[in-house]
């Protein structure tokens, strides 16, 4: 078994209309063994800025606590947010860096930039960078996910159809995976506020 497939892991982000939906599953284990049914993947970095790691539930941890004191000495010089492609570009050479002992996580960055105009892009785990613009996925469950949201996604969705969408493909998608599930973690994101929701699904 691959070490990104240990703990077993679904993330994805969907671009709206001047939003975007960023989600995960809520599943830990250790190989068929479940652990925790209620683990946080995505992570805040600032009010219109979030990662979500999929692989190594402790790589991921570490990882989300460097990028956190990253950001903050940004803040601090800089006196203002970090712009999302600014931020994957940070991800994409930290990563980089440990190019011959990678952390075994598989980010996906979502923000809302200039003009409110949203960002989405995925990276391997030494970094190297995918830009899209309308959806991006990773985890175990990513084969099934590039299924679900290949036939659900629509262009320009208003945040609650951006809600229901990203819901469905992520619930349908992890019924076809082993190693998550147990209920998913949504958070969309506007101009003016962040919604964060908790979805119950198959717990077996
Ligand atoms: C996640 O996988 C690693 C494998 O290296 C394992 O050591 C760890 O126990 C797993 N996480 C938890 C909290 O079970």
């Amino acid at each position: 078994m691959s070490i990104f497939e240990y703990n077993g892991s679904a993330v994805v982000a969907m671009v709206g209309k001047n939003c975007f939906a960023i989600a995960s599953d809520r599943r830990l284990g250790v190989q068929l063994q479940t652990v925790a049914t209620d683990f946080q993947r995505v992570f805040k970095i600032h009010g219109k800025l979030y990662i979500g790691l999929s692989g190594l539930a402790s790589d991921a941890q570490t990882l989300y606590q460097r990028l956190v004191f990253k950001h903050k000495l940004y803040q601090l010089r800089e006196e203002r947010d970090m712009k999302p492609e600014t931020f994957a570009s940070l991800v994409s050479s930290m990563l980089y860096e440990k190019r011959f002992g990678p952390y075994f996580c598989q980010p996906i960055i979502a923000g809302l930039g200039q003009d409110d105009e949203p960002f989405i892009c995925t990276m391997d785990c030494i970094g190297a960078k995918e830009l899209a613009k309308d959806f991006v996925v990773s985890g175990t469950a990513s084969e099934s996910l590039y299924g679900a949201c290949e036939s659900m996604y629509k262009p320009n969705m208003e945040p609650e159809e951006l809600f229901e969408t990203i819901s469905q493909a992520l619930l349908s998608s992890v019924d076809r995976d082993c190693l998550s599930g147990w209920g998913g973690y949504v958070l969309i994101v506007t101009p003016t506020e962040v919604q964060e929701r908790v979805l119950k699904g198959r717990m077996d």
